[in-house]
């Protein structure tokens, strides 16, 4: 079976529709931690089972007969939970029930060097995966249009956007990675490792995204710079909890260092056409709203 975590979250959720489209869906198994809130993916007859990165035992019940296992990382740290304990125990579970390979959502700046907090703990599954004796892949997703959007929420209503300086970052739409992760996971592994950036078409920063989100809105978003340490204390004033104040501005300081802004061709390759760009992704947003 193939197995895919998170069937509830954004991308898993959307990586099990896909899946579907490839492979018989008495062939895929999607585990989340509350299964009645995946009853469109049951009545497409996918099973469905609890599985908590925390409850190890849970876990071997939902990888039951996996010969695939797409894992969707967890974000624990940023909630003071601890993300690599977690994902340890999916694959460990992985192995247990007898999966021949696993398939991990990582990102492209993923290195222990990287100034987003959160590179560090997918550098850190990937040497997991290294070393967990199954083949495998780590999907090097491209930052989330969906993050940028909504870091761009505030400004659509006030006018005005606030950032610290920062860079290009090759945004990506959860559609297309979804799409992506359904093509390689229905592929035959040909070879372990992480795979080149899966990217949008164009990297922008956030002095684009505003005039982008001006022009389709008709309503004028001006930009404002605020130094690091500004941004910082005004988080804390807001009671931001720590770790997301340094994801947040580990954010800007990675995007300056431009460790998102590397756009490959990769993900158009997969999918046959072009990848969504930024600009789709927020006009479906405005017209949403
Ligand atoms: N590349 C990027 O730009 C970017 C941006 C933001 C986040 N991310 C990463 O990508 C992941 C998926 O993103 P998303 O948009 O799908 O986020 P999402 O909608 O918040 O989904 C997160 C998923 O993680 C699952 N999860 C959390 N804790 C878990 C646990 N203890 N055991 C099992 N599953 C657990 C959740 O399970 P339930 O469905 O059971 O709640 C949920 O399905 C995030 O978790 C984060 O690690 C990447």
């Amino acid at each position: 079976m193939f197995i895919v975590t998170g069937a509830t979250g954004q991308l898993g959720h959307a990586i099990v529709r896909k899946l579907v489209e490839q492979v018989p869906a008495a062939e895929v198994g999607a585990t989340c931690r509350e299964p009645e809130k995946a009853a469109d993916l049951a009545a497409l007859g996918v099973r469905v089972r609890p599985g908590d990165f925390g409850d190890p035992e849970s876990l071997a019940l939902a990888f039951e007969g996996a010969r695939q296992v797409l894992i969707v990382s967890s974000n624990a740290r940023a909630y003071g939970g601890d993300t690599l304990t977690q994902h340890r125990n999916a694959i460990d579970a992985a192995r247990a029930a007898g999966a021949e390979r696993i398939v991990y959502t990582s990102q492209m700046a993923a290195r222990a060097t990287s100034a987003f907090p959160p590179m560090h703990d997918h550098a850190a599954t990937e040497d997991m995966l290294r070393d967990c004796g199954l083949a495998w892949t780590a999907l090097r997703h491209g930052f989330y249009a969906s993050s940028g959007i909504a870091m761009l929420g505030e400004a659509l209503k006030t006018g005005v956007m606030e950032t610290a300086q920062d860079g290009p970052v090759a945004w990506t739409a959860h559609a297309d990675l979804a799409e992506a992760a359904a093509i390689i996971l229905a592929q035959t592994a040909r070879e372990s490792g992480p795979t080149p950036p899966l990217t949008g078409p164009e990297a922008l920063d956030f002095g684009d995204l505003a005039a982008i989100a001006s022009d389709l809105s008709g309503k004028p978003i001006s930009r404002r710079i605020v130094a690091d340490d500004a941004l910082q204390a005004k988080l804390a004033e807001r009671g931001t909890p720590g770790p997301v104040a340094a994801i947040v501005l580990g954010l800007y300081r990675a995007a300056r260092a431009g460790e998102f802004a590397n756009v490959d061709p990769t993900l158009e390759r997969l999918l046959g056409r072009k990848p969504i760009s930024m600009r789709d992704v927020m006009a479906a947003h405005i017209a949403e709203d």
